[in-house]
C-alpha cells in the first residue's frame, strides 16, 4: 500500500495528489493515508500536506528500500521479491537462510548497511550506510556443479553493462570477479552455493558496489586500490536505479544462458576482460604462478601459460596485473 502511495506521489511529482484520489485508489481511510505519509517521512521523503489540495512529494531520499527498487524494476522474475534491511550483518548470510526455504529463484536481499560484510577468501567487506549497494541474489539454475563459476562471470558482465548504461562509465573485469574503474576496484562479486552431491539447490550471488562513497569513507589501507562511481566521476548516483539496472541485465543474460549456454556470455566477458593476453601473477593457496593469461575455459577457469610453456588451470586466485 505504501508502495502504491509512493508511486502515485512520484507519478505526480511537484503536483498535489488529493486525499480523495489516494483514498479511492488505496481503498483506505484518511487516517490510514496519514499514517503511510508519516512512515514515508520517517524514511526520509519530504512530503508537503496542504488542506484542500492534498499531498505533494518534494524530495526522495537515495534509499535502497524495496519500494524505491520496485518503482524502477523492469524485470519479469529477478528481484520481484525483495527483502530490505536498514542494517544487517551480511546480505549473503541472510540470503543463504532465505534460499534454503524458498522454492523459487529471483529473491533479492538488500541492506543499506552491513555490519559484517564478507568478501572473497575470508576477507571482510566494508559496507557503510547510505553509500553503496550491498545485495545478494538467489538463483536456482539446473546446471552441474562445475558450471556454477559461469554465473560469476555472467554477473560481472551484467554489472559492467548496467554501470555503463546508467553512468556512461566503462568499467573492466579482472578475473574472476573484480570490476575495476581506472584500475581500482569498484565492485566485488561473491558467488556461493548450496548444493548436495552434484545437485545445485541455490546459487547466492553477493554484489558489493561502491557508488557514492567519498575517499574518506574508505579505510586508509584500501584507498589506493578501491574507488567509487562518485570518486571517479564527481557525480552522485541513485542507488535504486543501479540496482534495477543490474537486475535487468542479469535477467537478460541469464535467460540467454539458460537457453543457449555460456557461449555468448563468454564472448562478452572476454571483450571486457582486463587480464587476457597480458602477463599476470596468480596467487592462490597452492602457490604463485606467473605467466601469460591465455583465456578462460567454458567452465570459467583461467588458463595461464608459464615461461616454460606449461598451461596452468587457475580455479581461484588473486590476480596481479
Ligand atoms: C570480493 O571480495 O570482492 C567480494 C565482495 C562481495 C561483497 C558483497 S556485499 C553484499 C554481499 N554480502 C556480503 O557479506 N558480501 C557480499
Amino acid at each position: 500500500m505504501k508502495e502504491t502511495l509512493l508511486h502515485m506521489l512520484k507519478a505526480n511529482e511537484n503536483e498535489y495528489v488529493s486525499g480523495q484520489d489516494i483514498s479511492n485508489v488505496l481503498n483506505c481511510s484518511r487516517t490510514a493515508i496519514w499514517k503511510h505519509v508519516s512512515d514515508l517521512r520517517a524514511a526520509g521523503y519530504e512530503i508537503e500536506a496542504v488542506q484542500k489540495k492534498g499531498y505533494r512529494l518534494l524530495r526522495s531520499p537515495d534509499a535502497v528500500t524495496s519500494e524505491e527498487i520496485m518503482l524502477r524494476l523492469e524485470t519479469e522474475r529477478l528481484g520481484r521479491k525483495i527483502h530490505y534491511y536498514p542494517s544487517l550483518k551480511s546480505t549473503q548470510e541472510m540470503a543463504h537462510h532465505e534460499a534454503a526455504k524458498a522454492d523459487e529463484e529471483g529473491m533479492l536481499v538488500v541492506a543499506d548497511e552491513q555490519t559484517g560484510g564478507r568478501g572473497r577468501l575470508g576477507r571482510s567487506w566494508h559496507s557503510p550506510s547510505g553509500t553503496g549497494i550491498w545485495m545478494s541474489l538467489i538463483l536456482k539454475p539446473r546446471i552441474p556443479l562445475q558450471k556454477a563459476p559461469q554465473l560469476t562471470l555472467l554477473t560481472a558482465v551484467a554489472v559492467v553493462r548496467a554501470i555503463e548504461k546508467k553512468t556512461g562509465l566503462a568499467a573492466d573485469i579482472k578475473w574472476p570477479n573484480d570490476i575495476l574503474l581506472n584500475g581500482k576496484k569498484i565492485v566485488g562479486i561473491l558467488t556461493e552455493l548450496q548444493a548436495e552431491a552434484d545437485q545445485i539447490h541455490s546459487v547466492i550471488i553477493g554484489m558489493g558496489m561502491n557508488i557514492n562513497q567519498k575517499l574518506e569513507h574508505f579505510q586508509e589501507d584500501i584507498r589506493s586500490i578501491a574507488t567509487s562511481l562518485h570518486i571517479e566521476s564527481g557525480k552522485e548516483f541513485v542507488r535504486a536505479d543501479l540496482i534495477a539496472a543490474v537486475m535487468l541485465e542479469i535477467e537478460e543474460l541469464y535467460d540467454i544462458y539458460l537457453k543457449d549456454g555460456f557461449g555468448l556470455i563468454k564472448l562478452l566477458w572476454e571483450s571486457r576482460a582486463l587480464s587476457l593476453g597480458r602477463r599476470i601473477t596468480a596467487r592462490s593457496l597452492n602457490g604463485t604462478v606467473k605467466g601469460l593469461a591465455k583465456g578462460i575455459t567454458d567452465d570459467g577457469v583461467l588458463l595461464l601459460e608459464d615461461d616454460e610453456g606449461r598451461v596452468h588451470s587457475i580455479y581461484s586466485a588473486d590476480i596481479e596485473i
